[in-house]
């Protein structure tokens, strides 16, 4: 079978590259296009739907099952609404906003040197005439039950952390577990951002994977040390390339009122820098505002020493769509390949990849053994049959989609009872058993413990 080669690689520079390949490929599009699209919702198709749940899976093997410290729970999306109350988001989750006289457009009130809409060659926002600035609080709300008083008004969550201080007495409880341990769980939050922009970063609806892990005061160091150890592994093991990723301190103008500590993991996007998660020292705010609020303890008893004291809370709240647009964004390769050529490749880690293998008879007249070996292997992994086109038009496919292995069966394959394995970034090609074939794609596409 003709090998391929490679030349020069240029990594992702427009935003619109990856924007395009991810509604052609069936990664991710907006949200009810056919009504034109509603600002800040996105869509995930076939493929991305499976790369978010593979990243999911990661995550909460890492940080869920493979300790015996940590418990995993799934909250509802609305909680009792004294909740927001008592974290403060009520008050303070805000952004001040300015509106303007003359066609009654709202702006965030540090965002006014953008051109105005009305007249973008002529002036700035800042040079319309704009009301003082108000803030703007960030949730979403509705109405729960038939009335719409203002009694009946909940919110839907700004952040998956919440609910796990609602539950922390009962999950302590039930669990067993003595201090430090931690509660982890992923799910939906919703923020009525003023200014969604590039792409999925900044959306209105979107998931969080959050773990809080809650300690002795004495041991507060400690443990963000460890967590900030751990999730930097995380992202690395994901195969987001070192030179895209730090993690940088939060100055303390930066840090919320409760925070003592705060660290961004930070991904170089093709529009800079851009916090992808946060490690949050917050002290023991949370428990005390909810004991407050709730009138229930929420302190523990040190069983040894009889110590009664409030937790102190190590975070780390990582964005799952952030994340997957790192991914994208850093799989993304235009190569030039022989005879003036060019492949669009997605290098994602093969645990990651949507698809773990394409299974390609070399002719329609080999489709019936080749379909039983897709057949063998969609019983464990997810793989992808094609049979319609060329053989170089089937692998641009796949690279597009970033699947890890094409399996090609061929006229050979009838004889050798082998068929032809090529690994999507370097293109090489071998030749497999058969029989072997399964176990070879499952332990190429495992991710590491
Ligand atoms: N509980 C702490 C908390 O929610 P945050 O920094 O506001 O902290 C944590 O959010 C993570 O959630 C961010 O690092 C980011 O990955 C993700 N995130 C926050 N707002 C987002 C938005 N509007 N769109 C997509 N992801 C968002």
């Amino acid at each position: 079978m003709a090998s391929e080669q490679s030349g020069q690689s240029r990594p992702l520079e427009r935003m619109e590259d990856l924007v395009s390949l991810c509604a052609r490929r069936g990664y991710l599009f907006g949200s009810s296009e056919i009504y034109g699209g509603i600002n800040g919702f996105w869509d995930y198709g076939p493929l991305g739907v499976e790369l978010k749940n593979n990243l999911k899976a990661a995550w909460w093997q890492r940080v869920v099952r493979a300790r015996p410290d940590i418990e995993g729970i799934d909250s509802a999306i609305i909680a009792h609404p004294r909740t927001w109350e008592a974290s403060g988001h009520v008050e303070h989750f805000s952004d001040p906003m300015v509106d303007c006289r003359t066609c009654n457009r709202r702006f965030r009130a540090d965002q006014t040197d953008l051109p105005c809409p009305e007249a973008p060659k002529q002036r700035e926002v800042s040079e319309c005439e704009l009301t003082d600035p108000r803030n703007f609080n960030l949730m979403l709300s509705t109405h729960v039950g038939a009335s719409e008083e203002a009694g009946s008004v909940a919110y839907l969550r700004p952040e998956t952390c919440q609910p796990i201080f609602n539950d922390f007495k009962r999950v302590r409880e039930v669990a067993r577990q003595k201090l430090p341990f931690g509660i982890a769980q992923i799910g939906k939050a919703f923020r009525n951002e003023i200014n969604p922009r590039n792409f999925t970063f900044r959306s209105r609806e979107f998931e969080q994977a959050e773990m809080e892990f809650f300690c002795h005061p004495s041991e507060r160091e400690k443990w963000f040390d460890h967590w900030l150890e751990e999730r930097t592994r995380f992202h690395a093991d994901l195969g987001l390339d070192a030179d895209r990723l730090r993690t940088r301190p939060h100055a303390p103008d930066e840090l919320a009122h409760y925070c003592q500590n705060a660290r961004d993991v930070e991904f170089h996007f093709p529009f800079g820098w851009q916090e992808i998660e946060g490690i949050h020292d917050r002290g023991d705010w949370d428990l005390s505002r909810h004991s407050e609020f709730s009138g229930k303890d929420l302190g523990v008893t040190d069983p040894d020493t009889k110590e009664h004291f409030v937790p102190m809370v190590i975070e780390t709240s990582v964005g799952v769509d952030r994340t997957c647009l790192a991914l994208l964004v850093n799989g993304y390769r235009e190569e030039a390949l022989e005879a003036g050529e060019t492949r669009t490749v997605m290098r994602l880690h093969p645990a990651l990849a949507p698809l773990k293998a394409a299974i390609l008879p070399l002719s329609k007249k080999l489709a019936e053994p080749a379909q039983a070996l897709a057949t063998e292997l969609r019983a464990q992994l997810n793989v992808f049959y094609d049979d319609a086109g060329n053989i170089g038009r089937r692998y641009r496919r796949q690279d597009e989609a970033g699947t890890p292995f094409c399996i090609t069966y061929d006229f050979d394959s009838e004889n050798d009872s082998k068929v032809t394995v090529r690994e999507r970034d370097s293109m090489a090609q071998e030749r497999i058993a058969l029989d072997a074939v399964l176990d070879y794609v499952k332990r190429k596409t495992e991710f590491p413990g």
